[in-house]
């Protein structure tokens, strides 16, 4: 019975849905339903608070292993390193469901989050469903099948240590991550081609690097928004990064949040190019890239 249901309900849906194929397709038409209307309502304010599941609902086909011990993907010159690295993948994007859902689900009611806010992160939901769902299909097309290697959950790992806090949620998983991924991709990818696999590196190219410029971005905008939002200041102009002063603290309140919440310094080089797409420049990571004796 699914009459009435708001936004956070579903998110709590797709959470707690372990098979990771049924999670994708839910979240999917959850999504479409958000986005014309059908589901309307976010949260109910006087409802009482959910309980967010410390660790969303998993199947345990997926052997799971430390990530100091995760077998070397190798450089795609191979078959057997092509499956690895499209595994390691899917592994990822099955992750990025659930913090694309979590992050509604845990956060928007408690930190009374604006409309737009549930409107990005469930097309950033849509979008991680659709390259689960792709990139495993490619992976069973190249002789593999999700399961079939062994993965590690250094990204829900992230998720737990910044789950009291939105701030420390949208730098970490949704700008350093996301953006990490952002560096490495294009590597990735002319790896594919140069292995000779053009269908996974077009579906890499075409469709998944595009949309996780995006994700980044939403990352960005929405930890500005709660700078300006705490500051008490107008959201116009640290959203639009119209004054310069607003924008320096911006930097500086996300250089102290990743400092406090991830560990070591950022790994260069970095994707320029990409990250200004996605709206964060320099200042923002490469002074988190230098080794902070003073810790
Ligand atoms: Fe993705
Ligand atoms: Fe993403």
């Amino acid at each position: 019975m699914t009459d009435g249901e708001t936004l956070v309900e579903a998110a709590l849906r797709v959470l707690n849905t372990a098979d990771p194929v049924e999670k994708a397709k839910l979240g999917d038409e959850l999504a479409n339903k958000w986005l014309q209307g059908l589901i309307s309502v976010p949260y109910h304010p006087s409802q009482a608070d959910f309980i967010v599941p410390d660790r969303p609902a998993r199947l345990t086909n997926v052997k799971l292993v430390s990530p100091s011990l995760m077998p070397k993907l190798g450089k795609a010159g191979s078959l057997q390193s092509r499956q690895a690295i499209v595994h390691s993948l899917v592994h990822t994007e099955s992750w990025a469901i659930d913090l694309s859902w979590d992050i509604i689900a845990r956060f928007g009611k408690q930190e009374s989050m604006p409309k737009e806010f549930f409107d990005d992160f469930v097309r950033v939901a849509q979008d991680e469903g659709r390259h689960f769902t792709l990139l495993a299909a490619r992976l069973e097309e190249l002789g593999s099948f999700y399961g079939a290697l062994p993965a590690h959950d250094g990204l829900w790992d992230s998720a737990v240590a910044t789950s009291k806090d939105l701030f420390a949620r949208l730098a970490v998983e949704h700008c350093v991550h996301e953006a990490r991924g952002l560096d490495v991709l294009p590597t990735t990818i002319s790896r594919f081609r140069n292995g000779g696999d053009d269908q996974t590196a077009e579906l890499l190219e075409k469709v998944v690097y595009p949309e996780e410029i995006t994700h980044c971005a939403a990352g960005v905008k929405w930890f500005k928004y709660l700078c300006s939002r705490s500051k008490n200041t107008s959201v116009g102009n640290v959203m639009e990064n119209g004054d310069d002063k607003e924008s320096e603290e911006v930097i500086g309140k996300f250089h102290e949040i990743v400092r406090a919440y991830f560990r070591g310094p950022l790994k260069p080089p970095f994707n320029e190019v990409a990250r200004k797409a996605a709206g964060f420049g320099p200042q923002w990571y490469e002074p988190l890239a230098v080794k902070d004796f003073t810790r």
